[in-house]
């Protein structure tokens, strides 16, 4: 168990397609997952996907609980999701600031889904099916995305909505365009 370095943008693997663990194999993930906890604690992080370590396997964690980072963040149940499968509920969309450890000191103000369903399998290989809004559909969302190669900057509409967080702290842009 060892925190990990995270890859940064830039790093090719951060855009490739995570491959399932099949639930035999889960087992075989648990130091790498605890490679993750550790990392993730390590950097104060909301979130970390396998793939940020180097895993191109379809492994997140994520939890919040007066995260630093994101101090005016409701908080959100630390999980382990495995093979994770997220579903919309509806049309709804909410624009919101989003950070990464790929991507650290930045800012961008990104579009997501507000109300979500998700599944996948915990580190017990038991099934998660979750019904969600808000900042916790945010995350997952988030996590997600780096499964299938997608890094947060990939979506923002506006790239004046990107930015280093100092900056973006010193004049608040927390007026989501409509
Ligand atoms: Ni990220």
């Amino acid at each position: 168990m060892a925190v990990q370095r995270i890859l940064r943008m830039g790093d090719a693997r951060l855009f490739q397609v995570s491959s399932p663990v099949t639930s035999s194999d889960i087992p075989n993930f648990a130091s790498v997952i605890e490679d993750m906890i550790e990392t993730m604690n390590d950097a104060d992080g909301a979130g970390l996907a396998a793939p940020q370590i180097g895993i191109m396997k379809r492994i997140v964690i994520f939890g919040v609980e007066h995260n630093p980072r994101y101090p005016d963040a409701e908080s959100v149940p630390f999980t382990i999701l495995i093979n994770p499968l997220i579903t919309p509920l509806n049309e709804e969309i909410e624009y919101g600031w989003e950070g990464c450890l790929s991507v650290p000191g930045m800012r961008g103000l990104v579009a997501r889904h507000a109300n979500i369903r998700y599944s996948g399998l915990n580190e017990k290989g038991e099934q998660i099916d979750r019904t969600v809004s808000g900042f916790h559909a945010r995350v997952v969302q988030h996590e997600c995305d780096h499964l299938d190669g997608i890094l947060y900057p990939l979506r923002i509409t506006d790239m004046r909505n990107f930015g280093f967080e100092e900056e973006l702290a010193a004049q608040p842009l927390d007026c989501p365009p409509s």
